[in-house]
């Protein structure tokens, strides 16, 4: 046997079938393929051929060649489908995986009731302001008739900034603010963010929200603010709640009253919320003190008001039996994602 061609291509083959991997195969198709292999190396032969020999010879190594880059590139192919398959396999991708959920955001369940509030109040005929997180002592407590060393001070524990810059303890400062640029009639309401230095507790915090609210207007009298204080309360908590007004002191008004309404849970019978009372306190109010009045600009002989002060985490807390005020402020998704907006 000492045919050439024939030989070259048992070695090929032979060649062939020991090769497992695309790395292997290129060096193989190179050295028989290539321009110095010996199928390149038979080409060269046939010019030292006799014209009779040269076509059958010339044909058949032609044959061979393709034979060879066929079987490479039909290799190259199923190597390539059997390695991608092995990596795939390896890297491990489980395509049945359930993908992650994403936590859609939902509103706060405190601004869904300031939402609630403000809704009833405009509704009533009053327009929002918006006062100022950060204050001056004159509008949180000096405007307010909290003189510098009034007793009163002690209930706002107060996050000073500088001496006479505080984070404002309550949205009653929004008033002589609005005094200040609005003649009578005046119908506001002042929805926000308030700020005591106290120990964290369950039942207390240092951040909470209040909305505040003012009528003033010639004749406006005492039993305006009790008509008005009934009718959004009974709109907030239904027709069926009792309601309790109580004299109390506030430096800002006078008379100055604190209403209670009849417990949420108990229905007044007492029990742990109320304190065994059957009362919740819910709010501050009374008639704009004279000297407040004429702070703002506005004189005391001509024109009368009402003002009221109402915390906004309590309703919510009394609404959804929720125990713990410390929960509005931890952004647990447990917690948020179980108030659907209203
Ligand atoms: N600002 C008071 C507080 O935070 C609440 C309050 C009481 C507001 C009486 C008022 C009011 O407008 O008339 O404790």
């Amino acid at each position: 046997m000492n045919d050439p061609i024939e030989t070259l291509r048992l070695e090929f083959n032979e060649e062939l079938k020991r090769l497992s991997t695309l790395k292997e195969l290129e060096p193989h198709r190179q050295r028989f393929l290539g321009r110095k292999g010996p199928i390149q190396h038979l080409l060269s032969s046939l010019r030292d051929l006799s014209a009779e020999e040269r076509p059958l010879f010339g044909k058949r190594v032609n044959d061979l060649k393709e034979f060879a880059e066929s079987a490479c590139d039909e290799l190259h192919a199923r190597f390539l489908l059997g390695e991608e398959a092995a990596r795939l396999k390896e890297e491990g991708i489980d395509v049945t995986l359930p993908g992650r959920p994403r936590l859609f955001g939902r509103k706060h369940p405190v601004s869904c009731m300031m939402e609630e509030l403000l809704d009833i109040f405009m509704e009533m005929g009053f327009s929002v302001q918006y006062g100022s997180e950060i204050e001056t002592d004159y509008y949180n407590f000096e405007a307010l008739n909290f003189g510098p060393d009034h007793p009163a001070r002690d209930m706002h524990d107060t996050f000073y900034l500088r001496p006479d810059i505080l984070l404002r303890t309550h949205t009653s400062p929004t008033q002589v603010r609005v005094m200040e640029h609005q003649r009578p009639p005046i119908r506001v309401v002042a929805p926000g963010r308030c700020f005591r230095n106290e120990d964290v507790t369950a039942r207390s915090h240092v951040q909470f929200h209040q909305i505040e609210g003012f009528y003033i207007d010639r004749g406006v009298s005492f039993a305006d603010l009790l008509q008005t204080i009934q009718d959004f309360l009974e709109k907030l908590f239904g027709a069926e709640i009792k309601l309790r007004f109580r004299p109390s002191y506030f430096p800002f008004v006078e008379p100055g009253l604190e209403v209670d309404v009849s417990c949420l849970i108990c229905h007044g019978v007492g029990c742990a919320v109320c304190k065994h009372s059957g009362w919740l306190e819910v709010l501050g109010a009374g008639m704009i003190h004279p000297e407040v009045l004429r702070n703002g600009g506005i004189d005391p002989e001509v024109y009368s008001g009402y003002a009221w002060g109402m915390g906004v985490e309590r309703p919510v807390m009394l609404r959804h039996g929720i125990q713990d005020i410390r929960l509005f402020t931890d952004n647990d998704p447990r917690f948020l994602e179980q108030f659907l907006e209203l």
